[in-house]
């Protein structure tokens, strides 16, 4: 074998102390080049039009669906495998779970992916599934929730909820952050203030979710969550080139 006086290789295989060092200085050039330039961007999701955080009777509507365990049979993350397009939509974005603490992608799916159901089926639908869903699905494990549209939520808190969230990177402005209370009653109210609300919160859906206009229910806030999910993006009228900010 040919001994290049400089370095030979018998001689740092031999000397573990040597190669030690060198392992290490030959891991720590490859972590610095795939660290260092994830310090420089602001962020690693792409931005994608559309996707504003939740307004506050969502953000309830998703704390109830975390709380409930929605997720133990529910994924919210649409692959990018053909069945999956076909039967659910476009595939899901990162950026479309961007403002989720946590986000709800799940892992198993004894019932159908919930990423985009915003927009499938009408309140009332919802309400009745909600109540007891071997009436609209007779064949249906998922179990029933109907202490839902008795339990009124609590609006004193939720300009807390948001400003948590603002904490961990959500967008909530000191605007947001004020109307808050204001714009959880509006969302669910049918004579409420929609103007303002949608213009803090594009393409909000409002009105009375769970059938009872005068009370403000846990229903009324999961049934305007599930009708918000997937809507924010509207993938009909570009292709995904338009749509990256
Ligand atoms: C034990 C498993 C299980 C749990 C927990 C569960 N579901 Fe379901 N869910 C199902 C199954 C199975 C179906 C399909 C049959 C049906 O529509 O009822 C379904 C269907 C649905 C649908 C209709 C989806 C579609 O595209 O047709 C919605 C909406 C839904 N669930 C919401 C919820 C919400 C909200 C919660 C939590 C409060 C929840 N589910 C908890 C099993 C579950």
């Amino acid at each position: 074998m040919a001994k290049t006086a400089l370095f030979s290789h018998e001689r740092l295989e031999k000397n573990g102390l040597l190669m030690l060092v060198l392992v290490l200085l030959t891991i720590s050039i490859g972590g610095i080049v795939e660290i260092v330039p994830l310090y420089t961007i602001e962020t690693t999701i792409e931005r994608v039009k559309g996707v504003r955080p939740y307004t506050p009777l969502e953000q309830v509507g998703r704390n109830i669906y975390i709380r409930e365990g929605c997720y133990a049979c529910h994924s919210q993350q649409i692959r990018p495998f053909r069945d999956e397009v076909e039967r659910y939509g476009h595939y899901s974005l990162a950026a479309e779970s961007m403002y989720d603490h946590p986000f709800q992608w799940g892992s198993k799916r004894t019932g159908p992916d919930l990423a985009r159901v915003g927009g499938k089926y009408s309140n009332e639908w919802h309400v009745v599934h909600m109540i007891d869903p071997r009436a609209v699905v007779p064949e249906s494990v998922m179990p029933a929730y109907p202490f839902l549209a008795d339990k009124l939520i609590r609006t004193d808190d939720i300009a807390g909820h948001l400003v948590a969230l603002r904490r961990v990177g959500v967008p909530y402005t000191d605007e947001m952050i004020a109307e808050a209370k204001a714009d959880l009653l509006a969302q669910a109210d049918p004579e409420g203030d929609h103007a303002a609300l949608q213009a803090r919160y594009p393409k909000a859906v409002v009105g009375d979710f769970d059938g009872d206009p005068k009370r403000l229910t846990e229903m009324d806030a999961l049934v305007a969550y599930m009708q918000m999910l997937g809507t924010l993006v509207d993938f009909s009228a570009h292709d995904l080139d338009d749509l990256r900010q």
